[in-house]
């Protein structure tokens, strides 16, 4: 373990279980017509994506998104940015949004709204990790990996100003690192 890291909260075995168990739930709730766009939400979903979307038993098109609501701190600025929706073509199609973590909330909310403008035919939401108590803006999850402590946690595509994401397990981040 890192010595930036004050514990594991959730190894790789956890998530690698967990991530099977999803990628079925999802596999079984699409079976009808098979025609799934995963949206990966950038940069903190990339790790969890790669490995849900191999937990899906058929053909799912993959697409990517940056939003950004930090600027190197440990609190979202309140304010976020989607530079490239517009390149992503949702029309008609059956659509996941896959998160690493939601927070308050505002992320996937400002997401849902502008992503349902361009009218998909359905629209759901992944997370891998779930921080209920922060919640400030409300948004329906509709597969949830984890809930877990308002800690602030890094690794497995979790970041802390672009560092740990490297990590393979999630890790509470000693908090003299970020204060
Ligand atoms: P929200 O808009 O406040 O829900 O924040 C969502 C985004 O904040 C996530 O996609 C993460 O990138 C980031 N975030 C929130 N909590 C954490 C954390 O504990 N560690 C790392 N990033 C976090
Ligand atoms: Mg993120």
């Amino acid at each position: 373990m890192l010595p930036d890291i004050k514990e594991v909260l959730l190894s790789e075995e956890k998530i690698c279980e967990r991530n099977r168990v999803l990628g079925k739930m999802i596999s079984e709730d699409y079976q009808e017509n098979q025609g799934l766009m995963a949206i990966c939400i950038l940069r903190g979903s990339f790790v969890f994506f790669a490995d849900l979307v191999r937990c899906i038993d058929f053909p799912v098109e993959v697409a990517f998104l940056h939003a950004a609501s930090y600027f190197g701190g440990s609190t979202s600025s309140g304010e976020v940015h989607i530079p490239d929706s517009n390149i992503v073509d949702v029309e008609g199609k059956d659509v996941l949004l896959v998160e690493d973590i939601v927070d308050s909330g505002r992320t996937l909310a400002k997401l849902k709204d502008t992503l349902l403008k361009k009218r998909p035919k359905s629209l759901k939401i992944c997370t891998l990790l779930d921080k209920p108590e922060r919640r400030v803006v409300e948004v329906d999850v509709d597969y949830c990996g984890f809930q877990v402590p308002d800690e602030f946690v890094v690794g497995y595509g979790l970041d802390y100003d672009q560092k740990y994401r490297n990590l393979p397990y999630i890790g509470i981040l000693k908090r003299e690192i970020y204060s």
